[in-house]
């Protein structure tokens, strides 16, 4: 009930400029965001522990603005250099949107988005890690797939997220399951109509079971992007199944979701990525989070209540 209001809020400056400036909301924000730079973000990524990976999120998106972009596109190459700095290019990699380097621009946005991922994939690859696109709402998919493909021309370690509640999913699956390829399998995040995507959960649930199987049997590099128990107990009998060993695939959750559950898959030797966002414009990040499980907002409600 509550999560098309929250992903409509999501993309309201109104509903922004409220939450941002409730104080409580900031704090409760940390719980999700590892902190406002990469000053401060580094050292989350060093308490995770040396057995979890990373992926690390400048947050931005829906940039109208090319100053931001290039800004966007400034603070990753800042990032990456630090990474290798740290010695953590074979444990940390980048997570993209391309709406935050420009691909919503007016005038030749997709063009400007393709050299500013390029742009952040050649300093990625200055230190050997790799870089993931996120997907955003259904009319940018086959945008980002064109990117990717583009990308991937001269930088082959460049993945992407598809999302298992969109109908095309599966066949998206099917042409980029072959050998080099990363994606990064997810149910989804946004507020899709029925015409392109299943909105009932159940439906969803299958629907991310055949697209993993689609994954897992081809050639590529699943990445089990979900916090879902029985999502995570048939990624593995899918990948015994299939012959794939432990560094075949990985799985991924997002900072703040399921701690325990990560540090167990890494101690039983799993390949176990954290999905990292920093920076302040974490509000779009934010309320996905809530509109994703109800019982986080009731519990920022009694915060805002009590207080
Ligand atoms: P599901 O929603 O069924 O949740 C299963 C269980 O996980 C819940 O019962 C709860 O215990 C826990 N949980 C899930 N969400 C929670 C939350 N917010 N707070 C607390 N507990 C929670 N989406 C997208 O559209 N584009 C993208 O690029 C990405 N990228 C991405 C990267 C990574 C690494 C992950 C893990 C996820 C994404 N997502 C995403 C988000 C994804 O689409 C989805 O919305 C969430 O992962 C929730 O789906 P689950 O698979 O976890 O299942």
């Amino acid at each position: 009930m509550l999560r098309k209001p929250l992903l409509l809020a999501a993309r309201s400056t109104t509903c922004r400029r409220i939450v941002e400036r409730t104080p409580i909301t900031r704090a409760m924000v940390h719980r999700f965001v590892a902190g406002e730079d990469q000053v401060t973000a580094l050292p989350v990524v060093e308490a995770l522990g040396r057995d979890r990976l990373v992926t690390l999120d400048f947050l931005g998106e829906d940039t109208e603005d090319r100053t931001q972009a290039e800004a966007t596109v400034l603070a990753y190459e800042d990032l990456l250099a630090a990474l290798g700095e740290a010695g953590l290019g074979d444990r940390a990699e980048v997570s993209v949107k391309l709406s935050a380097v420009g691909q919503f621009l007016d005038r030749d946005g997709e063009k400007i988005a393709l050299e500013n991922a390029r742009r952040i994939a050649e300093a990625a690859e200055a230190i050997g890690t790799t870089v993931t696109l996120d997907m955003e709402d259904h009319t940018t998919t086959d945008s980002t797939l064109g990117i990717l493909r583009e990308l991937r021309e001269d930088f082959p370690f460049v993945g992407a997220v598809l999302q298992a509640y969109l109908r095309r999913t599966e066949a998206d699956c099917r042409d980029l399951s072959g050998a080099g390829s990363r994606v990064r399998l997810c149910k989804g995040a946004y507020d899709e109509p029925e015409s392109v995507a299943f909105r009932d959960k159940h439906e969803v649930d299958k629907a991310y079971v055949r697209a993993l199987r689609v994954l897992m049997e081809g050639d590529g590099y699943p990445m089990v992007a979900s916090h879902d128990p029985r999502m995570i107990a048939i990624a593995g009998e899918l990948a015994v199944a299939n012959g794939r060993t432990a560094e075949d695939y990985e799985y991924q959750m997002l900072y703040g979701i399921r701690d325990e559950e990560q540090k167990r898959l890494a101690a039983e030797g799993k390949r176990m990525r954290v999905y990292v966002p920093y920076g302040t414009e974490w509000y779009g990040y934010y309320m996905r989070r809530l509109a994703e499980r109800p019982a986080n907002v009731l519990f920022l409600a009694r915060s805002l209540i009590t207080r």
